[in-house]
């Protein structure tokens, strides 16, 4: 696939379903994450993946975490949150490990992180695999974070879902004319 042809039509699909990437596409991905333009090569991503059975484990984890905030969520929407982390084959959580650094300040690694996670879905778009990408409370949830592993102090940019397209997103046209303007 031509190349502009690619970014312009990648778009999230609505539903996902197995068949996910297999392990030599998978470290194409991430490959393709970790070449995301990073200042000073402080490589600040973390990539955290979550597949199979580790993905009840994580859903429980959400789960958890909408309890937290509301004790009183009834168990059909706990349960609703359970069942989103089988929404795909494959789950990416990227984090960026922000350092000090003299030269690179924090919203420049967070944003590298978030060119990895871009990647990734393009790289899974190139090979033929659709992908989403989310956030939400639970990636500012500091029990989540430590849970996955992650240091508090790190931030969870993106949460990507990946997996054969079974529902088609919507494509939208890039609107650039109200958002650039000459000067
Ligand atoms: C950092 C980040 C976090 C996002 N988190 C969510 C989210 O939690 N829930 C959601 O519905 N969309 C979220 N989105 C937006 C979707 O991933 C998607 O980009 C949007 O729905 C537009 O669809 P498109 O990718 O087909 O253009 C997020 C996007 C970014 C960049």
């Amino acid at each position: 696939m031509d190349a502009i042809d690619l970014l312009l039509g990648r778009v999230s699909p609505a539903q996902l379903a197995e068949p996910g990437p297999g392990a030599g596409q998978l470290e194409k991905i991430l490959a393709a994450g970790a070449r995301a333009p990073d200042h000073g090569r402080m490589q600040p991503w973390r990539f955290l993946l979550i597949e199979g059975n580790a993905r009840e484990r994580f859903g429980e984890l959400m789960a958890q975490s909408l309890r937290r905030r509301e004790p009183d969520a009834p168990a059909g929407k706990l349960d609703a949150e359970r069942k989103k982390a089988l929404r795909a084959p494959v789950i990416v959580v990227v984090a960026a490990a922000v350092k000090e650094n003299p030269k690179v300040p924090e919203v420049e690694q967070i944003v590298a992180a978030g060119a990895a996670c871009e990647n990734m879905l393009l790289a899974a778009h190139a090979l033929g695999f659709g992908g989403f990408w989310r956030t939400g409370p639970v990636a500012y949830d500091a029990e989540v974070k430590r849970a996955l592993g992650f240091e508090t102090s790190d931030s969870i940019v993106g949460i990507i879902y990946l997996g054969s397209i079974a529902v088609a997103g919507q494509p939208k046209p890039a609107e650039t004319q109200a958002v650039t303007r000459r000067w």
